[in-house]
């Protein structure tokens, strides 16, 4: 019984300590968003957004370790992949190899991340917005840009 309480006692110090750690929360400036006129940025605001823009919204659960530390790295390499605050400054090749990449992974329902949708189920595409998706990126395919 003793072990036991020791080891509670020990978990319980170990997850308030390890809530001291940093963890990287972080909006920069929005430069060069997706323009309103795209067809599918509401769609990509609502199912991409918080990993794919610097306008995230950090959730609670983004405040409590060690959740926190998976939702800071999945936003943070979210970002790096790719960035919608930046769409403005890509060049139309880089446009191109995206919005194929888009279509891929919403069509592999590799994304939005499974973990993700667990807790957002409205971040779940529609079929008729992945009809949306789709033909935006195949319109991209028949613009007769070379890939990458
Ligand atoms: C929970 C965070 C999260 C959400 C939401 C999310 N992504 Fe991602 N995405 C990531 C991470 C992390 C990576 C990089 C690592 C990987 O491929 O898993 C990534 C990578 C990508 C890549 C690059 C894949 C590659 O291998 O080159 C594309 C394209 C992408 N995401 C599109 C989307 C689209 C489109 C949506 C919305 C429908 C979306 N993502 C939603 C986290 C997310």
């Amino acid at each position: 019984m003793k072990k036991v309480k020791t080891l509670i006692l020990i978990i319980v110090i170990l997850f308030i300590a390890i809530q001291f750690v940093p963890v990287k929360r972080d909006n920069p400036p929005v430069v060069a968003d997706m323009p309103d006129t795209e067809p599918v940025k509401a769609i990509l605001q609502q199912s991409c957004y918080d990993c794919h823009s610097n306008a995230t919204t950090w959730p609670w659960y983004s405040y409590i370790a060690p959740v926190s530390w998976l939702v800071s790295f999945d936003v943070h390499h979210g970002r790096e992949y790719l960035n919608f605050s930046e769409w403005g400054s890509l060049n139309a090749k880089q446009i191109q190899y995206y919005k194929q990449n888009i279509w891929y992974e919403i069509d592999k329902n590799n994304m939005p991340l499974k973990p993700y949708l667990w807790l957002h189920p409205e971040a779940r595409l529609t079929p008729a917005a992945k009809d949306t998706v789709k033909s935006w990126a195949i319109a991209a395919d028949s613009s007769g840009v070379v890939q990458p």
